[in-house]
């Protein structure tokens, strides 16, 4: 709002709000009206709908963005006017009716609000347009949102940590979906509980969907889902202060970011749901496929990274890093190379608290840049797991089948699946688990060693590569298993 109110202020007549939150920028405007100059001006709003309406009388023959812009060129005094949606493509004339309006509004105390979610300027109007993206509410504004439905609407009390933890969780909503969510959620309870906690996470999973290329990952696995990876695991708990305010007012340096590379199934995706949980903050995958699948690559990517911004402290995951960036090195599209060096020029000059998580198979693939110090704060090597290693993931998947790990012996088990990933030791549980189940009866270690018999792990298959992984991790990273 500060913001959209200096360019106001600085006689700017043309500006171009980037937003999803249209009603409150139309409770902006309003306002703006009402008050900004002493004494109440006109108030006009726009749409390809209903053409323009001023002080709720409809200005005839308006629709025409053309036709609305020369109204309110012709109009007198001050005013406000918001226009929603405002195409500009293929229309030649309009781009230069933009202009004209700036030059005669210019310090008349007449402004023009282009409001649009998604930002689309003629290169030609560039210098005479002022965009402000309004950016998503913060923790305060959330909390008075939530305040404002919880205790007033709902008549419902909760404890300020929770209130805290809330807010938390809606982070990266626009405010009517703060109130939507909440409305949903809290129709049917009367107090605020885990399961009430989790709902919301839910919805908002669902919403962030709709975004298309950043999915809210929930907080849905800790530490002790992972086998193995001490080294990792250590390093990620002696940060987990580190976003804490009492640390951020002490001015500790803040991790930028981690990369995990190695063999596939070992575990990486795993290790990287496991820092939101463990820090306290909300995760958000980027999903590299489907930047590429839209118009604007490079565009949607940079968004991408800062809507993450906007919502920090946040975790941003990148899945296979080596999809964006990998083809830089191979001489791949141009498209392709704007985005790694964008993507490079972000991770230098990002927001302290975004933590970056890329994972990465294909590790040939990754140009060296990225592995050169300061970029990420620590390369990790994901290797397949040990026999003391194989004996915990054992127990963590046949915990999570409802066995009694008691009844196994866990030391044979790894002995027996040497070479063996992660994925592949857990597919082998929930594979006997579900013979077991349709035989009605509960599982034995024979239903285990018989998966394992007819296993052929990718060890086997792929002996060649993941030589060449290990020789190529080994000057480049640190073992996240052992130091
Ligand atoms: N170290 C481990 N401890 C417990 N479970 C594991 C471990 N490694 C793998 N798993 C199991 O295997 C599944 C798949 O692993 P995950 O997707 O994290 O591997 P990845 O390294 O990301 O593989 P890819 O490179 O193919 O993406 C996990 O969800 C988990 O259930
Ligand atoms: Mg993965």
């Amino acid at each position: 709002m500060d913001r959209i109110r200096k360019a106001l202020l600085g006689g700017h007549p043309l500006v171009y709000v980037l937003t999803w939150e249209e009603p409150r920028i139309e409770r902006l405007a309003q306002h703006l009206a009402k008050t900004f100059y002493g004494a109440p001006c006109a108030y006009g709003i726009w749409t390809v709908v209903e053409g323009l309406v001023v002080d709720g009388r409809p200005v005839p023959d308006t629709q025409d963005p053309l036709k609305a812009l020369e109204a309110i060129l012709a109009a007198q005094g001050k005013g406000f006017y918001l226009m929603k949606d405002f195409p500009t493509a293929g229309r030649p004339e309009i781009v230069r009716r933009l202009r004209d309006l700036y030059r005669a509004l210019k310090d008349r105390g007449r402004h023009v609000l282009l409001v649009s979610p998604r930002l689309a300027i003629p290169e030609e109007a560039k210098k005479e347009i002022y965009v402000v993206e309004y950016e998503l509410p913060d923790d305060n504004e959330i909390a008075k949102i939530l305040d404002a439905h919880l205790r007033r609407r709902l008549n419902l009390s909760i404890s300020e940590p929770e209130m805290r933890r809330l807010a938390l969780a809606m982070r990266g909503l626009t405010a009517d979906e703060v109130g939507h969510v909440v409305s949903k959620v809290f129709s049917t309870r009367k107090t605020f509980d885990e399961a009430g906690f989790l709902e919301i996470l839910g919805e908002k999973e669902q919403m962030s969907r709709k975004e298309g290329v950043l999915e809210f990952v929930p907080p849905r696995f800790s530490l002790e889902d992972i086998g193995g990876y001490a080294v990792l695991k250590t390093w990620l708990q002696k940060r987990q202060s580190l976003f804490s305010k009492d640390a951020l007012d002490a001015g500790i340096p803040i991790p930028k970011g981690i990369l995990l590379m190695g063999i596939s199934g070992c575990g990486k995706s795993l290790c990287v749901k496991t820092i939101s949980t463990l820090w306290n903050l909300p995760l958000f995958r980027l999903d590299m496929n489907a930047v590429f699948g839209t118009d604007n690559p490079e565009m949607t990517f940079l968004r991408a990274l800062r809507s993450v911004e906007s919502v920090s402290p946040a975790v941003l995951w990148i899945d296979e890093i080596e999809m964006g960036v990998g083809g830089y090195r191979e001489g791949g599209d141009a498209s392709m190379s704007r985005i790694f060096s964008g993507f490079l020029t972000w991770m230098q000059e990002k927001s302290a608290l975004v933590f970056v998580a890329a994972t990465a198979n294909r590790i040939h693939l990754l140009p060296a840049e990225i592995i050169r110090k300061g970029r990420f704060d620590q390369v990790f090597f994901v290797d397949l797991p040990n026999e003391e290693e194989r004996k915990q993931i054992f127990a963590i998947h046949l915990k999570k089948n409802k066995c009694d790990v008691a009844r196994f012996d866990l030391v044979f088990l790894a002995k027996a699946t040497n070479g063996w990933n992660g994925a592949e030791i857990e597919q082998a549980v929930v594979s006997a688990v579900v013979d077991a189940y349709a035989e009605s009866r509960s599982i034995t270690e024979d239903d285990l060693y018989r998966m394992i018999a007819a296993t052929v792990p990718l060890a086997v298959t792929m002996e060649e590569q993941i030589k060449q992984i290990r020789s190529w991790a080994h000057e480049r990273a640190l073992n996240a298993s052992t130091s």
